[in-house]
């Protein structure tokens, strides 16, 4: 694979997509994220609020993580900083061959849509677009022809069970539906990363479970994914769960 360079991005080493479909042994021990000393000091006028303290995680190739915490703790600031939508205080994040943490602000959204897929509690799907349209239009801005966009949107849609779905609009489509499309629209650019705050927050439990299997199948086939959840039904299904009190992670 060639090499990709952006200019002031620092490629630590060479990069290569995360991929669904990807999956071998040696492979899968793969470190694909590494946070170093991250820490992130909010202010609240001149008084500091310490949102999380020196983080250091490391990441493997399809690991369905999840992150526990009672509220206030850091765990969506972990997120934010890590799906580059704030700034960190202090460290390094090092996610598929690129700092994340040195990317130049006009560079930061094409780094975000290659590499980071978002999955939100509230679905955060466009109400006036078909869930294909939808999860095509995470496509729009890769250099990803039409016919090709909205065949892979298709599948992925298929993928998840909803073939019979693709043109209905978010309003005609059960919670679990969206959290699907939701999903799909995520993966739609073979990100090396999802990233989901509370993905099934607004769910019954048996659509909880049955997004949770989503979850697990997709690390099965490689992709890494971390999950912030309450919920103890979640976290037992995860390969691992990093607990954070007062912005200080602990891992098991
Ligand atoms: N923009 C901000 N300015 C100041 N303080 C903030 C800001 N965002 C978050 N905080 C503080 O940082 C701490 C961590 O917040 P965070 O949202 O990461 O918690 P959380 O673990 O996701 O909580 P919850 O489970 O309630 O979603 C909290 O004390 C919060 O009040
Ligand atoms: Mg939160």
């Amino acid at each position: 694979m060639p090499e990709v360079r952006m200019e002031g991005v620092e490629i630590v080493k060479k990069p290569e997509r995360g991929d669904v479909h990807y999956n071998s042994e040696n492979e899968g021990q793969k470190i694909i994220m590494q946070v170093e000393n991250l820490s992130k000091t909010y202010f609240q006028g001149k008084i500091p609020v310490h949102a999380l303290r020196c983080a250091c995680i490391t990441v493997k190739r399809g690991e369905f993580l999840a992150i526990m915490g009672p509220s206030g703790s850091g765990k969506s600031t972990l997120l934010a900083l890590i799906g580059t939508l704030e700034k960190a205080t202090d460290g390094k994040i090092i996610l598929d061959g690129t700092d994340l943490t040195s990317v130049p602000e006009k560079l930061l959204p094409s780094v975000r849509r290659e590499k980071i897929g978002f999955i939100f509690q509230h679905y955060n799907l466009i109400p006036t677009l078909t869930a294909l349209e939808n999860v095509e239009l995470s496509m729009r801005f890769s250099r990803v022809p039409k016919k090709e966009r909205e065949e892979r949107a298709r599948s992925l849609l298929e993928e998840l069970g909803l073939g019979d779905r693709l043109n209905h609009k978010p309003s005609e489509l059960s919670g679990g539906e969206q959290q699907r499309v939701s999903i799909a629209r995520a993966l739609a650019n073979k990100p090396a990363l999802i990233l989901a705050d509370e993905p099934t927050g607004e769910v019954d439990s048996k659509t909880r479970d049955s997004i949770v299997q989503i979850f697990k199948k997709l690390s099965e086939k490689g992709q890494t994914i971390l999950v912030v959840t309450h919920d103890p039904e979640v976290a037992k299904e995860c390969s691992r769960v990093l607990r954070i009190t007062d912005g200080v992670i602990k891992d098991y």
